[in-house]
């Protein structure tokens, strides 16, 4: 069975919502504000990378929704804690007032925390796989959000603010702070297959570096070329806080080369794959051009 973004957007939405339990002993405002910020409207892009790499790799897609819906927990906590002022400083996220705004600091930071550890209680809830495979996906996704990840990825972009970029730099920046979380998607989608074979996972890996990349790289492009109405965040954000990114060091016209090297490169990577990767294919080239 195939399916489309919009079957996969509303299987993840239907699933985050049985994970984001209430809890009634005065601490909902949190909960409020973590669904808040987790249902609002975002592209789904690291749910969907896991449940259709699980699917290619022959796995079934539904076992894999909580290791789906805890990708998405982690990304938005990392984007409510971007928006915080002492970070990006960004009143908007996903058309609406950003979690901060909306809730006040103190709150958001709790909803960032309660959605990172969210995550990990409900990748043990899934049913069907082996809980050595559990381990597996709780071992890559904690590395893979942690200071070697994400975060160690906000640091360096952080440190880096009003100085040169280079082209290094910028890669590690990218790799760490967006790439991680994609790549950690694309593993747990096979892990969630009981994938062992090493070049399935090399070629999952590699598609993942190479969509990690570009996707970092759009997200420059369009914070410089598109509207705030358009992307339903602030544009301007990382000219506003001298942040090092490919567009300030290559230009407009080079980056968007870049981001179509980088996509080809991950659809030539599918070749290794079993399954059929029609859906892979489409999505790398879809995020390239995508206008939010
Ligand atoms: C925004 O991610 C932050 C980056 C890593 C560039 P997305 O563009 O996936 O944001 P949503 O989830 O669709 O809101
Ligand atoms: C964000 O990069 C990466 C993470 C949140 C980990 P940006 O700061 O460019 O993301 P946006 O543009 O605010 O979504
Ligand atoms: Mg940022
Ligand atoms: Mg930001
Ligand atoms: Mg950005």
């Amino acid at each position: 069975m195939t399916y489309t973004k919009e079957q996969y957007i509303d299987l993840i939405n239907q699933a985050l919502e049985t994970y984001l339990y209430s809890v009634n002993d005065g601490q909902d405002i949190v909960v409020d504000a973590m669904r808040y910020s987790v249902r609002n409207g975002g592209k789904c892009v690291r749910p969907m990378l896991v449940l259709e790499f699980c699917r290619v790799c022959g796995g079934n897609v539904e076992d894999a929704l909580p290791f789906a819906c805890a990708l998405e927990m982690i990304h938005t906590y990392s984007l409510i804690h971007d928006d915080l002022p002492c970070m990006d400083d960004d009143d908007m996220r996903r058309g609406k007032p950003s979690c901060h705004k909306q809730f006040g600091e103190a709150y958001a930071l709790l909803a960032g925390d309660g959605l990172l550890t969210l995550a990990f209680e409900t990748l043990t809830k899934a049913k069907n796989i082996d809980a050595s495979d559990i381990v597996r996906a709780v071992q890559t996704l904690s590395e893979r959000s942690g200071v070697s990840g994400m975060i160690g990825g906000q640091v360096i972009d952080l440190l880096s603010e009003d100085g040169e970029p280079d082209d290094a730099l910028l890669r590690r920046i990218d790799r760490l702070k967006t790439g991680a979380l994609i790549q950690a998607s694309v593993r747990l989608g096979c892990i969630a297959a009981g994938v062992t074979d090493e070049k399935i996972l090399k070629a999952a890996d590699v598609y993942a570096q190479n969509i990690g990349l570009a996707f970092q790289i759009v997200d420059d492009i369009l914070d410089v070329t598109s509207s705030t109405e358009a992307l339903g965040k602030p544009v301007g954000s990382d000219e506003k806080n001298d942040k090092v990114t490919f567009v300030k060091l290559l230009g407009l016209e080079k980056c968007k080369a870049l981001a179509e090297e980088l996509t080809g490169n991950a659809v030539q990577a599918l070749d290794d794959l079993p399954g059929d990767t029609k859906f892979l294919t489409d999505f790398a080239k879809a995020l390239a051009v995508r206008k939010n």
